[in-house]
C-alpha cells in the first residue's frame, strides 16, 4: 500500500447499518436508499473498509460478489449477464436480499431492456425480404438474446454468426442453444483480429464496447461497419453517463465501464469515416443504454 495514502473508516453508524445488512443477506427495499446513499459517497479512501464491513457478502453466492470475485478473470462475464437476465436470485437467505438489491437496480434493468431491444431488431431483419439473413454479434457472452429469439421464432431465416474470446462463454452458449445449431456458429476469437468472410444485415454489439477506450471503439467501428449489406446495420450498445447504479457497480463489484454520451458516441462514429447521415443514437426506456446505430454507406 502506497504510504501516502490515508485510508478513511466509514462512520460507526454506518459500520452499525451494514453489518446489520450482511447479517440478514443484504438490504430489505426500505433500506435500499439509505445503503444507495451510503455507497454514492463513499471516497475512494474509504473503498477498502466498506468492502472489509460486507466481505461475508462479497462472495460467489451474491451478484454483487460475483463481479467482485471475478472467476472467469474479468467482470460482466456470461454467466453474470445470464443471471440478470434470468433475473436470477439466491434461493439461500443468507444471500437472497443482495440479489434482489441488484436485480432491482437501474443498471440490472437497462441490461434487460437491451436485450428488448435487440430481440426488436432481429424481428425487423426477419421482416425484410430476402430467404436468409445474417446477423453478427460481436461478445456474444451466454447468448441468452439469441436463444429468446429462437425459442420464439423455431423457422427464423436468420443466421447468426457469434463472437466471444471466452471459450467457457462459447461453451454455455452453445449449450444452451443446442436446438439451433443449424442457425448459430460460434467463433472463439478477439474481436480485434476477427475477419469476417459474409457480409449482414445486422452487427450488434452490447456490453463489449463500453469497456474500450475511444481508438479501440473507433477502430471497430471502421474495421466492421465495412460488412454490412446494403440496407444493413451496425448497432453498439454503450452505458450512458445517465447511469444512475455506476458507483453503486464500482463500489460493490470493481466494476468500471466507459460510460458515455450520445456525442461522445456521434464523434466516434463521424471519426470512424461515416457520414452524419449514417447515424443515429437511440436509448432504452430508462436512458441508461444507449444505442448508436450506424446505417450501410
Ligand atoms: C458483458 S458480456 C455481453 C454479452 C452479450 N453481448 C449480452 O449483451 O448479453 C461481454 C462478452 O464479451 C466478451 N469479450 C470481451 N472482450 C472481448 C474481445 N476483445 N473479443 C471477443 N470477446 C470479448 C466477454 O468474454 C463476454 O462474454
Amino acid at each position: 500500500m502506497c504510504p501516502s495514502v490515508i485510508l478513511n473508516q466509514l462512520s460507526s453508524e454506518d459500520q452499525k447499518f451494514l453489518n446489520a445488512l450482511v447479517k440478514k443477506g443484504g438490504p430489505e427495499p426500505h433500506e435500499y436508499l439509505e445503503l444507495t446513499a451510503i455507497i454514492n459517497n463513499l471516497e475512494d479512501t474509504e473503498l477498502e473498509y466498506f468492502r472489509d464491513t460486507i466481505k461475508e457478502s462479497l462472495n460467489e453466492n451474491t451478484l454483487i460478489g460475483h463481479g467482485y470475485i471475478k472467476p472467469f478473470g474479468y467482470p460482466g462475464d456470461f454467466t453474470i449477464i445470464h443471471n440478470i437476465y434470468k433475473l436470477y436470485v439466491n434461493p439461500d437467505e443468507k444471500y437472497s436480499n443482495w440479489d434482489r438489491f441488484f436485480q432491482d437496480q437501474a443498471g440490472a434493468h437497462a441490461v434487460r431492456n437491451r436485450k428488448d431491444y435487440f430481440l426488436k431488431r432481429c424481428a425487423e431483419v426477419e421482416q425484410q425480404e430476402g430467404d436468409e439473413k445474417r446477423i453478427l454479434i460481436l461478445g456474444s457472452g451466454p447468448a441468452t438474446d439469441v436463444n429468446e429469439y429462437m425459442r420464439n421464432n423455431p423457422h427464423s431465416k436468420i443466421k447468426f454468426d457469434l463472437i466471444d474470446f471466452d471459450q467457457n462463454a462459447i461453451d454455455f452458449a452453445k449449450n444452451q442453444n443446442a436446438d439451433f445449431t443449424d442457425s448459430i456458429e460460434y467463433f472463439k476469437i478477439n474481436v480485434l483480429r476477427f475477419k469476417p468472410y459474409h457480409w449482414y444485415d445486422l452487427i450488434w454489439s452490447a456490453g463489449l464496447f463500453d469497456y474500450f477506450k475511444d481508438k479501440h471503439f473507433v477502430y471497430m467501428i471502421n474495421k466492421y461497419y465495412k460488412y454490412l449489406v446494403s440496407g444493413g446495420e451496425f448497432i453498439i450498445g454503450n452505458f450512458s453517463h445517465s447511469n444512475p447504479t455506476r458507483r453503486l457497480m464500482e463500489v460493490l463489484s470493481d466494476w468500471y465501464l466507459v460510460h458515455r454520451s450520445k456525442y461522445d458516441l456521434v464523434r466516434m462514429a463521424l471519426e470512424a469515416e461515416t457520414k452524419e447521415e449514417q447515424v443515429e443514437v437511440e436509448m432504452e426506456e430508462l436512458g441508461v443504454n444507449l444505442f448508436l446505430r450506424i446505417k450501410a454507406a
